[in-house]
């Protein structure tokens, strides 16, 4: 269609949108325009989509015609099959190996705790979750059934225990600010989860939620914008991936703020995993130690395994310390002379530890950083060809860009490691649905379903006890709806008296926990000096109590874990489970009053 017959379609319209027209044109993409009736007629679908057009020209850096010129270069690239990361060599990079209960543990996490209080805790929660098949937003997801609690109530627990444990050691009054990206699809879920639950305890103004735009998805490589299949008045758009963190922080103006306000590091996590929170203080006190710009949290990686690989790489003098995503780790390895490709090292892993998406950033240089690069992560293609010469897509494609990706925003000479953790300290996330969760787990493959993180949960738990001395009995593994899981003993203590492993250690003394028992503690300050547990035991105070458990026998019915018949509501997290609790029997522990309580029986 020639432009001026274009252009004359949208002589009924404002300036605005006649220049939206002008604007679509001039890149090439009048076939969203195709369509239309004559001036006069459907000026309201031709407004909406203007306007749509012009939301998706403003939330992306560079506008349109930048995204164009983008997926135009990278869509070129994809087609020719080229390596990103050819002519690069590739290194194990500078880090730290903690094993849980340590001395080099303990001493990282004291430190961590010091600072704790001067940390901003940021959650890229803009994910759709498809692969689980939940109903909600993942925030909303119940973390663990023994009290109940969903994600978003474990992660702001974890942030206020970490500012306490902060605020006590420093004596300052340090708040910690907690960001949590949505997209269109979380935002208004997640305001409305907060809101309900008062904030789950956060002060006002604390937390700030910050949305995500999307991007148009591409339907070849000229670049062609898309149209949703049902509606041809509306673009087919597809989330940027959670790298959009950095730029949307740095128009908040928030991390400059926060620099003013004493705020020296930033702590990056996702929406779904139980277990960040408990590397996080040895991780900031790594932070501290080495004077890294970035420290990646990372576990043992499975060569082969889909999570990607932490590597050094080096060319012509300079030096990228960056995750690699696994389809790109093997042909790396191979194009750099190593032809056993993504292969183990005599530990049986990788020599490249594995990316779990948290991460601590300093934050005087993320401030530098961002003025400097506006936060704009360099994005990717990854199209799925319908066809061998790479002529047709199989689906529309879009750019995206990755969190991780911030080390290619840093100057050279910037310190970029790592803190290794065992698997079970730091990572079990919830991404599969229970049939995807069961193939995996048969594969070999870690499940990551709701069922495992929980078992997981409970499993880190308790080693918080057995590490203090405790004797904690094995529980057995039954599948539920063909995952199998370890779920007892179940045990859950307070994010207090987990926030430092060094304080809880003297806390627990003749502590015997049966195979089948239950121990859920939601108190800041307990004591377990004699303990013979068989059966279910909940202890709840208030702020300001201290409960001594002193040579206390509990046996009882008990809880136990029925495997459930069917779920038929997909926004219940049990449905994800395939399995629910029945409380038999409970010895409740309620003090309701501050001061010190010794309980004997
Ligand atoms: P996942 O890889 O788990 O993807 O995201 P997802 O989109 O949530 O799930 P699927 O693929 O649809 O099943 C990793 C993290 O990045 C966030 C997610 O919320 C999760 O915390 N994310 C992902 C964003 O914040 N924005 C995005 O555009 C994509």
């Amino acid at each position: 269609m020639q432009s001026s017959n274009i252009e004359n379609l949208a002589v009924d319209l404002d300036s605005d949108d006649q220049a939206t027209v002008r604007l679509l044109v001039a890149l090439d993409q009048s076939h969203l325009l195709a369509h239309w009736p004559p001036p006069g007629e459907a000026t309201e679908k031709k407004r909406r989509m203007l306007a749509q057009a012009r939301e998706l020209d403003a939330s992306y850096p560079g506008g349109l015609r930048r995204y164009l010129d983008r997926a135009r270069e990278l869509l070129a690239a994809a087609r020719r099959g080229e390596n990103p990361y050819a002519g690069n060599e590739p290194h194990v990079p500078h880090g730290r190996q903690l094993t849980f209960g340590s001395d080099e543990f303990l001493g990282a996490e004291e430190v961590g705790l010091s600072v704790a209080n001067r940390c901003a805790f940021i959650a890229v929660a803009g994910g759709l979750g498809e692969r689980l098949g939940f109903g909600g937003i993942k925030l909303a997801i119940r973390a663990e059934v023994a009290t109940g609690s969903c994600f978003l109530q474990r992660y702001l627990g974890h942030v206020l225990a970490l500012q306490r444990a902060g605020n006590a050691r420093s004596r300052v009054n340090g708040r910690a600010p907690v960001i949590i990206m949505t997209s269109d699809g979380t935002h208004t879920g997640t305001r409305r989860l907060l809101e309900e639950h008062r904030f789950f305890g956060a002060a006002p103004g604390q937390v700030t939620l910050l949305k995500q735009g999307k991007v148009p998805a591409l339907s070849d490589d000229r670049p062609t914008i898309a149209t949703s299949v049902d509606d041809s008045w509306h673009i087919k758009t597809k989330p940027h991936g959670h790298g959009d963190i950095h730029a949307l922080l740095h128009q908040s103006g928030l991390p400059r703020q926060w620099l003013n306000q004493g705020v020296r590091w930033l702590v990056f996590h996702q929406d779904t995993n139980p277990l960040t929170f408990y590397g996080v203080p040895a991780t900031l006190g790594v932070s501290e130690q080495e004077f890294f710009d970035m420290n990646s949290v990372v576990v043992p990686r499975r060569p082969g395994e889909a999570a990607g690989g932490v590597v050094r790489l080096e060319q012509a003098g300079r030096s990228l310390t960056i995750n690699v995503e696994y389809n790109q780790l093997d042909p790396l390895l191979r194009a750099a002379g190593h032809p056993e490709g993504d292969a183990p090292d005599a530990s049986g892993s990788s020599p490249y530890p594995g990316n779990i998406n948290v991460f601590v950033i300093s934050l005087e240089s993320y401030v530098r950083t961002l003025d400097r690069t506006g936060g704009v992560i360099p994005d990717f293609v990854n199209p799925k060809y319908a066809d061998s010469d790479r002529s047709r897509f199989a689906s529309p494609a879009r750019l995206e860009c990755m969190m991780q990706d911030y080390p290619k925003l840093l100057e050279p000479g910037a310190r970029v490691g790592f803190t290794q953790f065992e698997r079970g300290v730091c990572f079990s996330a919830v991404k599969n649905g229970l049939s995807e969760a069961a193939r995996r787990q048969k594969a070999g493959l870690p499940p990551e379903s709701a069922a495992t993180a929980e078992a997981d949960l409970y499993a880190l738990n308790r080693r918080y006890l057995s590490t203090a001395g405790a004797v904690v009995e094995t529980g057995p593994t039954r599948a539920y709806s063909g995952v199998e899981v370890e779920l007892f003993p179940i045990v859950l203590l307070s994010q207090e008296l987990t926030v430092s492993l060094a304080e809880f250690l003297p806390r627990v003394s003749n502590v015997r926990i049966s195979a089948r028992s239950t121990l859920v503690i939601d108190a800041a300050d307990v004591v377990l000096d004699g303990l013979v547990l068989d059966g279910a035991l909940v202890v709840r105070a208030v702020p300001g109590a201290r409960v001594v458990i002193r040579g206390l026998v509990v046996r009882n019915r008990g809880w136990e874990v029925t495997e459930l018949e069917e779920a038929t509501d997909s926004s219940d997290s049990r449905a994800i489970r395939g399995y629910d609790f029945v409380r038999h029997e409970t010895r409740l522990i309620e003090i309701t009053e501050p001061g010190e309580h010794i309980v004997q029986t």
